[in-house]
């Protein structure tokens, strides 16, 4: 019998579990159970974990019943010391303010899920945001629906410089993936229907002009990224955070290398296959 409790975080998506323990073996009950909540919700908070490298890629995998995969098998090719900090040395994105995106959208298939573990936070640490691009579809006024019926957009890994780029971490790649994908997406696992666009990688509407191009995902973007559907999660030391990478989009305020420690161990899965000319590099936009 399951001790899982789960709470909504906001009427479109996210949970928050408690009475869940990594450390007991899991009941089949259990597992269904977290399996179920993770399709409904796009994104799970644990809090008070302590968790290892491996329990994070394990539950990850649980999440989309890929558990059973070994370390490289199916592209999964798993790094045990991946990080987002700005005190780490060699960590990811150390710096800079991130718009909402999907990891890998450019990929033909992008991770399934990515999950954050708080190992040193100092507080105030900056949160990460998140919303919901299955809820964005959901939502989508009818006229918009009609309008972008049938279109495709380019995602790119490239440059892509739109909005507010105060801050705003420009990766740059020598030679960028990208990929075309229907803005009616359906998801592989779920099949719920996304939104499938996002500020930083969304390219242009394939076959538009490029101001009819970025006027509609300028009103697409205007809804997806509403305020009122949009969660901060702030870190604390021992916080899980994993979430459904295409149903669920994620963004950062500006984060400084002198401000306090913010340093989250990442574990992103299954990997798309990369060759080292089209890894990132990061500077400012400014
Ligand atoms: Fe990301």
């Amino acid at each position: 019998m399951t001790d899982v409790i789960a709470k909504d975080l906001t009427p479109a998506f996210g949970a928050e579990v408690s009475g869940f323990d990594p450390r007991r073996p899991m009941d089949d009950d259990t597992r269904r159970t977290l399996q179920q909540l993770f399709d409904d919700r796009g994104l799970l908070v644990f809090r008070d974990l302590e968790l290892s490298h491996a329990e994070q890629l394990q539950l990850s995998k649980l999440l989309i019943r890929k558990e059973a995969l070994e370390e490289g098998e199916a592209g999964l090719e798993i790094e045990d010391n991946f990080y987002i900090s700005n005190k780490k040395p060699g960590s990811a994105v150390p710096f800079g303010r991130l718009q909402f995106h999907s990891d890998t959208m450019w990929a033909a298939q992008p991770f399934e899920v990515l999950s954050l573990y708080g190992v040193d936070i100092e507080q105030p640490a900056v949160p990460t945001t998140f919303v919901s691009a299955a809820h964005g579809w959901a939502a989508l006024p009818d006229d918009l629906r009609e309008r972008v019926e049938g279109l495709e957009v380019l995602q790119t890994a490239g440059e892509v410089r739109r909005g507010d780029l105060t801050d705003v971490v420009v990766t740059t790649i020598e030679r960028p993936p990208s990929t075309v994908t229907r803005i009616e997406h359906r998801h592989p696992r779920t099949d719920q229907t996304i939104l499938y666009i996002c500020e930083q990688m969304t390219k242009e509407v394939v076959g538009c002009s490029p101001s009819e191009s970025e006027r509609l995902l300028e009103e697409l973007f205007a809804h997806i990224y509403d305020l009122a559907t949009c969660w901060d999660h702030h870190w604390r030391n021992g916080d899980l955070v994993i979430w459904d990478n295409i149903a669920v989009q994620h963004a950062r305020q500006n984060v400084r290398t002198d401000g306090p420690a913010r340093t989250l161990r990442k574990v992103a899965t299954p990997i798309p296959q990369l060759d080292f000319d089209q890894l990132p590099t990061y500077s400012t936009a400014d």
